[in-house]
């Protein structure tokens, strides 16, 4: 099992003065301040960012990897030294970093592109009963292409993998095993580390869906020793729009293009074209320059802070709410107390749209619904959720709101 105790030695965070450094939330709704706990959903930017992306637009802006001029310089300057900060972060060679819009479209990217090469009638594809549709649909798509068949790993009662199902389904050498590596309901940490370990063992590609995990965990991709890892920006305080797909850079250069077109290409005749090497391969026409520019920035915004000490923070505050909502008594809480960042839960007898309904009246932003995850839904035995969500600016009164509007709730389902 993975270790999930935070580094005992992380810097500690100053949540007051990091909220300070997002302009939104100094804003108010319907009366309230704005107490924002969706950050899983999408987070806030902080100003670093804000700063930067006006920045690109109003000084910088030309297209890319095509002029001379400048501009044209500058601006290919900072898209590829966006591709560079992130390589370094994350431990992996500058080549292995595509960006795509989002995590799902770099999962997409793969199930196409890899999927499509490798993956043959009868072969099976793993994945797990907590995926977000990102990572089941485009698996889907291709099974029913391929003549493929897909499996998924149990969820058990505490909101853990059932492992020892792994072990048996794995015995069947899986093409691929996808998993999400912080769930974004329960926010179970995945034992990824073990996971891949044991599927390469048999012999099977591994791709982890990181979208929830990067605002929230130091990540080592030469530690992981994945063979895909996907995220998307706008989680990690970085503008929508812009995600990454890291794949190994001998599993990429196998990979054939999966979208034609301007960037991407050595030389195209009327009957043929040659690509360029990776990652451009992969990026067909004008990318989200200021997207990617932005994602820099945020990068370095978190880096400044630590994520070691973000996550030490919010796996305080996920201990906090989850006592804090018990106590209110009649709410129902799912996922592991050891979450990462995100607290699911139900008032007993109450859809958690009203519930959710109720709490922004009083100014709490919380996201409710099946989030995605509807098959994980239907192993919960419900059909929906409320989820609170942290981030970095997220503090002690937010949760005090939080259970404020809760107590709101309840007062207004026994009137
Ligand atoms: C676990 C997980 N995977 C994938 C995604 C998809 O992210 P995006 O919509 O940015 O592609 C999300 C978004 O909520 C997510 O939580």
């Amino acid at each position: 099992m993975q270790e999930l105790a935070p580094v005992a030695a992380a810097p500690v965070l100053d949540a007051e003065s990091v909220a300070q450094e997002f302009p939104i939330l100094s804003r108010r709704i319907g009366g309230h301040p704005l107490v924002y706990l969706d950050s899983a959903n999408t987070a806030q930017k902080p100003r670093a960012v804000l700063d930067v992306i006006y920045s690109a637009l109003a000084e910088h802006n030309a297209n890319i990897h095509r002029a001379v001029y400048p501009l044209a310089h500058e601006s290919t300057e900072a898209f590829e030294g966006a591709r560079r900060r992130i390589a370094d972060r994350l431990g992996s060679a500058y080549e292995e970093i595509v960006f795509t819009k989002n995590a799902t479209e770099a999962i997409n990217l793969v199930a196409y592109a890899w999927g499509r090469a490798f993956v043959n009638p009868g072969d099976t594809v793993l994945l797990t009963e907590m995926e977000h549709h990102s990572n089941i649909v485009p698996w889907q798509l291709l099974a029913r292409e391929r003549g493929a068949h897909l499996r998924y790993v149990p969820v058990m009662a505490d909101g853990r993998l059932d492992m020892s199902a792994l072990d048996r389904e794995l015995a069947t050498s899986p093409k691929l095993v996808g998993v999400v590596h912080v769930s974004n309901v329960l926010g179970t940490v995945n034992p990824v580390e073990e996971i891949v370990a044991r599927a390469h063992r048999m012999g099977s590609r591994v791709l982890i869906d990181g979208a929830q995990a990067a605002p929230h965990l130091p990540l080592d991709l030469g530690a992981l020793d994945a063979d895909f890892y996907v995220f998307t920006g706008h989680k990690c305080y970085g503008p929508t729009g812009i995600g990454c797909l890291w794949g190994r850079a001998e599993l990429l250069a196998e990979m054939p293009p999966w979208q034609g077109g301007g960037a991407m290409i050595e030389k195209v005749t009327f009957e043929e074209t040659t690509f360029l090497d990776l990652p451009a391969r992969f990026e067909a026409g004008t990318p989200h320059i200021v997207g990617a520019v932005g994602l820099h920035a945020a990068v370095d915004w978190v880096e400044k802070l630590s994520l070691d000490a973000i996550h030490a923070h919010e796996c305080a505050l996920v201990a906090e709410c989850r006592d804090a909502l018990r106590s209110v008594g009649g709410v129902t809480l799912y996922g592991p107390e050891d979450s990462a960042g995100i607290v699911s839960f139900n008032v007993d007898g109450v859809h958690p749209h009203d519930t959710a309904t109720i709490l922004d009246d009083a100014g709490v932003a919380v996201r409710a619904g099946h989030h995605c995850a509807q098959p994980l839904m239907r192993v919960l035995g419900v059909e929906a959720t409320a989820r609170a969500s942290f981030a970095a600016h997220s503090d002690s009164s937010d949760i005090e709101a939080l259970v404020r509007g809760i107590e709101q709730v309840k007062r207004i389902f026994s009137a």
